[in-house]
């Protein structure tokens, strides 16, 4: 299964087989996070996978989600890191579902004592075994339909990619991302809280980097490049809608 088919199956499992993964499943996701080169890769990033007993010791409390692995992610605080760990995170979220792993963003975990020497944690996703079943297509997603997301040409070739960006991920399925087509290039913005709250927009801008993720999966299958960039000057769109990046789709060659 290509991480394409993914966009369209997956979902938020809450309910794990408590038996690990195979070690070659770990090992296949550290290969393919080791590869991935983040959108903005000057920013220093690293990984971990730990299983709740490694990770509870770490947090303020045991997590709810009894999940038998974490992936935790970590990166220098600079800006644009929390957009970067959600294109990481959710690549990740594509792969493993494409593995027939279940998964789960966890952004209310809170890292209170932290490994020694390592970077900052951002956030984590559990996974595992789904005792729950997958979705079955994109018929079985509650989403906001895309006139609403999204403004520009959204009914020309790009369409396939506003879609698969639809069916991301987002912090208590809240859908803040907003997309503008503009020729060749997709601008995405988060829309800002109405009271400011610093949690859920520290979570939004993650929701920013999964859509960005399912926009490159997409463009991938449907034949484009997308490279993701932070335009300077930012392009303007309305005072409540925060820029957070451009994905450029060019036609791939061949
Ligand atoms: C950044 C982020 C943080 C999230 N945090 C949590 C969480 O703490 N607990 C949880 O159960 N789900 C969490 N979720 C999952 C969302 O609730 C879920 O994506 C949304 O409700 C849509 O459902 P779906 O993922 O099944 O399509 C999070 C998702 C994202 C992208």
């Amino acid at each position: 299964m290509q991480l394409y088919d993914a966009i369209f199956i997956r979902k938020s499992v809450r309910s794990f087989e408590s038996a690990p993964l195979d070690q070659s499943v770990l090992d296949g996701l550290v290969d393919f996070l080791s590869e991935l080169e983040a959108p903005q890769g000057e920013i220093d990033w690293d990984f971990d996978i730990l299983s709740y007993d490694d990770i509870t010791p770490i947090l303020a409390g045991p997590p709810k989600l009894l999940a038998p692995h974490f992936l935790v992610l970590r990166s220098q605080k600079v800006k644009g890191c929390l957009q970067n760990c959600g294109w990481l995170g959710e690549m990740a979220v594509l792969w493993l579902t494409a593995q027939g792993v279940g998964t789960c963003w966890q952004g209310g975990l809170e890292c209170q004592h932290d490994f020694d020497g390592v970077l900052p944690y951002i956030v984590a996703i559990g996974f595992g075994r789904p005792a729950e079943p997958m979705r079955a297509c994109a018929e079985d997603f509650d989403r906001k339909a895309l006139g609403r997301l999204a403004l520009g040409d959204t009914k020309g070739p790009l369409r396939p990619l506003l879609e698969a960006a639809r069916l991301a991920p987002s912090s208590m399925g809240m859908q803040p991302i907003r997309y503008i087509v503009a020729g060749n290039r997709i601008h995405l913005y988060r829309k800002k809280p109405l009271l400011p709250m610093p949690q859920l927009s520290y979570s939004q801008c993650i929701d920013a980097g999964a859509a960005a993720a399912h926009l490159c999966a997409a463009g991938k299958a449907q034949g484009y490049d997308v490279l993701l960039e932070r335009l300077e000057p930012a392009p303007e769109y309305k005072k409540n809608m925060l820029y957070q990046m451009t994905a450029r789709c060019i036609r791939s060659e061949g």
